[in-house]
């Protein structure tokens, strides 16, 4: 299989590679900058490239919204490693999944993402698969980087009522600039100590990372007891060996026999 990241990520991609060594695959690493792509080579033409050579699947991280549109006459399968500020699917399995070892159940759960949500494909994939599975979303941030259709809290309101709070960073790839000093994002919209300290007790801290500490988050809640933002990482290799299997051809797992068929 072949790992193609057109934009820069550590978790995804050596999560998506260490999923991969634990079920015995091997992988190409392909590096955009010293690949025909910097003759004008096709997103399409590229992954056509793979396909022709003999890789069986290519993970795709890229810089546009729905890259893979473009490559519906690809016929291996394509794992979405995150798609502009369009969807990150395997961010949000693992997300899903941390809640889900905490809670146990979606219906009912109360979520609150905050920060910059008009650029994060995080938000977008959570949002959908949350509202699907019964939990209630809200979302919080500065004004100019909400969404429509996405229900605003005010964030000292949802520190007190969320069982979870995912907070993101600010997303200057894609050309998001806070129009203050950091200290006072922090203060504005940030989860301070003082915030944290009104969470309810059993309520749980995430966010996809890359952290900036002390812009979006206290440094020291990070790591703190009801911080899971490591945890995330952790399941992030099993959600990948997961969605690789799945590629692979392996039987989906069926709840209610527990019959994992021949995997
Ligand atoms: N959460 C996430 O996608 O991190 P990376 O950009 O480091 O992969």
């Amino acid at each position: 299989m072949a790992n193609l990241f057109f934009e820069p990520s550590t978790r995804t991609h050596f999560s998506f590679e260490s999923a991969e060594f634990q079920l015995g695959c091997k992988v190409a690493d392909f590096s955009a900058s010293s690949s025909s792509v910097t003759k004008g080579e096709s997103l399409y033409d590229t992954a056509r490239t793979f396909e022709a050579i003999g890789y069986k699947v290519l993970v795709i991280r890229h810089p546009d919204d729905r890259y893979y549109e473009r490559l519906r006459d690809i016929t291996i399968p394509i794992l979405n490693a995150g798609d502009g500020a369009g969807d990150h699917p395997t961010q949000c399995l693992l997300d899903l999944y941390t809640m889900w070892e905490e809670f146990g159940s979606f219906e009912g759960l109360k979520v609150v993402i905050c920060g910059d949500i008009k650029h994060s494909r995080v938000a977008a994939s959570n949002k959908e698969a949350l509202d699907r599975l019964g939990a209630d979303v809200r979302f919080a941030g500065p004004a100019q980087w909400r969404r429509e259709g996405y229900p605003v809290m005010d964030f000292d309101q949802a520190v007190e009522w969320a069982d979870v709070v995912m907070m993101l960073r600010i997303q200057k790839e894609r050309g998001a600039m806070a129009d203050m000093p950091n200290r006072e994002y922090l203060t504005r919209y940030g989860l301070t100590m003082e915030r944290a300290s009104r969470m309810k007790p059993g309520a749980i801290i995430m966010h996809p990372a890359p952290v900036n500490r002390d812009v979006e988050i206290d440094s020291r809640l990070v790591e703190a007891p009801q911080s899971r933002i490591f945890r995330q990482m952790t399941n992030g290799v099993l959600i990948r060996k997961a969605v690789l299997k799945r590629a692979f051809g392996y039987p989906p797992f069926r709840e209610e026999t527990g019959d994992r068929g021949q995997s």
